[in-house]
């Protein structure tokens, strides 16, 4: 009875669809048990990256920052800011007021760093960097001053001090020859002197996440946390200075920059790495580097997404089996789109038009699916992010011997600020993870570009208080 049979079997697919489909997706759903594990495992992480014999190995590097206070309000002056490790190079004039405690931009100009030149000699970056500037000082009528400038630069550094930062890899979609081991300020300051028609005052050099706590710090006082979730991920945290044994010192405290992207480097999360994050990894311009930050972070959750959705539909439970070339092609699938699919109103007809765009024959159990994959995805990225926060209030709250910690995370990143459900799932997972820790949640606007001068600003009064 063929017609019969058809009918079981368009039946039985409607209904088998979504269960072989959610076997896919199953890893992706951590439990909270898991997310308790991880977070376990991360907290020894940060013992060993703080540790003076054992951070060498380490994969979470804890790095020092030598900012070792948040502002206090009292700082001010102009500042130039460079900003350098998300998806473009900035350039911006950044003014302190103190009066009324704010951090003002003056000025900013975005320019492009082609794909080659992410891939290119390090000095061509260097004096790219250079001559960008130099074309905002012209702009702004401020050649001929020498302004105090903050250097973001978002990538994991060994510093000697707040002006000496040697690189310790590129991570993210930078790979660029001879700077992984030199000093980057050093770097600047050569591109500079070789054009030679302008200078810079001090230089403070700063991750992403020192300046977004840091620029958050003016508003609240509180602000001891910074964290990105955009292109990347990582955080930092205000440390006793006592734990941080590579530097001297046993009162106050030190903001670490943890690099937590690199959790996981030393094989420590392979239970519950899918088939498609390692993929991803070995795809990637650096394979084994920053395991975790390629299970969250927007450079590649979108590619995480379109391999499910390849191996969904060579497996026949997604468009009728048919592939395009769109879908075939890597990171053709946008982190962004996520965004747009997951939109809790327009997100299915959102998903509709993404499809027929990727040149995919869609019906509607297909859109429900292709939404379904990506809330997986953005879900345990949610999570992931969610047990690394709790991991470091918990060690915040204990370290100070507190049974309840009030204290604010200064937080910025496209997959935080875009994403329609990514903040709320994140803060449920804190809740869960750090249920003694009260985390108000700031979002920092402009915070890598401000917070460097805020750096600059605050390594300033504390040279004047020690000179006083
Ligand atoms: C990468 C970098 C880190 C940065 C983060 C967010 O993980 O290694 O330094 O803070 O991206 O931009």
């Amino acid at each position: 009875l063929p017609s019969c049979g058809c009918f079981v079997k368009t039946n039985l697919v409607r209904v088998a669809l979504p269960l072989q489909v959610q076997e896919y997706l199953e890893p992706f759903h951590l439990s909270v048990e898991k997310l308790r594990e991880v977070s376990a495992r991360l907290r020894k992480d940060l013992v060993r990256g703080l540790g003076k014999h054992s951070h060498h190995k380490a994969p979470v590097k804890m790095l020092p920052t030598f900012v070792r206070a948040t502002p206090d309000g009292t700082e001010k002056g102009d500042f130039l800011a460079l900003d350098l490790g998300g998806t473009n190079f900035r350039v911006l004039h950044v003014r302190v007021v103190e009066e009324e405690q704010k951090v003002l931009k003056m000025d900013s100009q975005i320019c492009a760093i082609p794909k080659e030149m992410m891939l290119g000699p390090g000095v061509q970056l260097f004096d790219h960097i250079a001559a960008c500037l130099n074309d905002f000082l012209v702009s702004q009528n401020l050649k001929g001053q020498t302004l105090p400038l903050g250097f973001t630069f978002s990538f994991p550094c060994e510093q000697k001090e707040i002006d000496k930062s040697i690189l310790i890899r590129w991570t993210k979609g930078f790979n660029c020859s001879g700077v992984e081991g030199e000093d980057v300020v050093k770097l600047l300051k050569e591109a500079i002197h070789r054009r030679g028609d302008y200078d810079i005052g001090s230089v403070a050099m700063v991750n992403d996440t020192v300046g977004t706590m840091m620029s958050c710090g003016y508003r609240d006082q509180s602000c001891e946390i910074g964290m990105i979730i955009g292109t990347g991920t990582n955080a930092c945290y205000m440390e006793e200075i006592k734990n941080v044994r590579r530097v001297e010192g046993e009162d106050g405290r030190m903001c670490i920059n943890t690099e937590w992207g690199g959790f996981g480097d030393d094989g420590c999360l392979k239970d519950i790495r899918t088939e498609f994050d390692v993929v991803v990894d070995e795809t990637s311009i650096n394979p084994g580097i920053h395991n975790f930050e390629k299970m969250i972070s927007g450079m590649y959750l979108g590619e995480i997404v379109r391999l499910l959705l390849v191996r969904l539909t060579e497996n026949k439970l997604l468009f009728e089996g048919r592939t395009s070339e769109a879908l075939l092609t890597p990171d053709a699938f946008e982190t962004k789109f996520m965004s747009e699919i997951e939109e809790r109103d327009g997100g299915l007809e959102n998903t509709q038009n993404i499809l027929t765009e990727l040149g995919l024959k869609w019906d509607s159990v297909d859109s429900r699916i292709v939404r379904l994959v990506c809330n997986a995805v953005s879900s345990r990225s949610a999570r992931l992010c969610g047990a690394a926060l709790a991991t470091l209030a918990n060690r915040i709250r204990v370290n100070r011997r507190l049974d309840h910690l009030k204290t604010t995370v200064g937080v910025d990143g496209t997959v935080y600020k875009k994403h329609p459900n990514f903040s709320e799932e994140l803060r449920a997972t804190v809740r869960l993870l750090a249920p003694d820790c009260d985390i108000t949640f700031l979002v920092s606007e402009d915070g890598s570009g401000k917070g460097a001068a805020m750096v600059t600003a605050v390594a300033q009064r504390l040279a004047h208080q020690t000179r006083l």
